[in-house]
């Protein structure tokens, strides 16, 4: 597999932690240049600094960027444009979450969601889609949950966002398909990062009885997942929802 994405260049939204930043791993390890987007400069060099022991290349660069505001993205990508001259893949995975029944949710937790998880999306899609669409090639892939296809109390925000990320993703591989640029979405299950993290042990066991892998999933299930996706063997697939969650939600 060494070698895939060489001479590809990848943008990968919160690839300081978690699956983000497994993503950028693996996608440095198979041969890309990785732009990794994210809040956290500290967290960000140490990622660039893996990525460059991993490799022993120069190849990652880390762009500090919130990424639910527009103006600042559009500033990042030609940032990034600028040295990397071409970007061919776009991974959208920056995301939060903030649990809350619906009689409580005040409209700054609503909000917030949807700023980080689905207008993030429009934003870095739409400030690379022209080029991306000048050079007939490209490879998207938005980062949603199995909660958006299944519903989940207390995450009505969460759940909504990640349920219009799939849309976004039909739509945008419906607009893009004829520039050759596929689109697709990946819908993880209950994986081991910081936003796992913080669920109580009476939470986590409740989470782990559905799951008829017996397990949870780690970062590098998504990542090897994404890399499929952003490589030419899957070239073929467009429109489509992976579930990655060791069985919990079979449709
Ligand atoms: N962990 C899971 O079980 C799970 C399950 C389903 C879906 N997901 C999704 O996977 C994605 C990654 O989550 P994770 O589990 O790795 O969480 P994480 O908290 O470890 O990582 C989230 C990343 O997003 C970044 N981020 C947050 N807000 C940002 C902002 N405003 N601008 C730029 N970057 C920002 C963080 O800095 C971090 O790098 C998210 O979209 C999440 O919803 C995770």
């Amino acid at each position: 597999m060494k070698g895939l994405l060489q001479n590809q260049t990848a943008i990968v939204t919160g690839g300081t932690a978690g699956i983000g930043k497994a993503i950028a791993l693996k996608f440095a390890e198979v041969g890309a240049k990785v732009a990794i987007l994210g809040t956290n400069a500290e967290r960000g060099a140490k990622v660039v600094e893996e990525i460059r022991a991993l490799t022993g290349g120069d190849n990652a660069l880390f762009f500090p960027v919130d990424i639910g505001n527009t103006a600042q993205v559009d500033e990042v990508i030609k940032k990034v444009l600028e040295k990397f001259q071409q970007v061919d893949i776009l991974v959208n995975n920056a995301g939060i979450t903030c649990d809350q029944l619906i009689m409580k949710m005040s409209e700054e937790e609503w909000d917030r969601i949807m700023t980080v998880n689905v207008k993030s999306c429009y934003n870095t899609t739409h400030a690379l889609v022209r080029p991306m669409m000048r050079a007939r090639k490209g490879k998207i892939i938005n980062v949603s949950s199995v909660v958006g296809l299944t519903g989940n109390a207390g995450q009505v925000n969460y759940a909504a966002s990640k349920a219009a990320i799939i849309g976004f993703t039909k739509a945008l591989a419906l607009e893009l398909a004829s520039r050759s640029i596929c689109v697709n979405c990946i819908a993880p299950g209950f994986i081991e990062t910081n936003m796992t993290e913080v669920m109580t042990d009476a939470q986590k066991e409740a989470t782990l009885a559905k799951i008829p892998l017996g397990k949870m999933g780690k970062p590098e299930d998504i990542a090897n997942t994404a890399f499929f996706l952003a490589s030419n063997l899957s070239d073929y697939i467009t429109g489509q929802v992976f579930t990655v969650d060791g069985g919990m939600v079979m449709r």
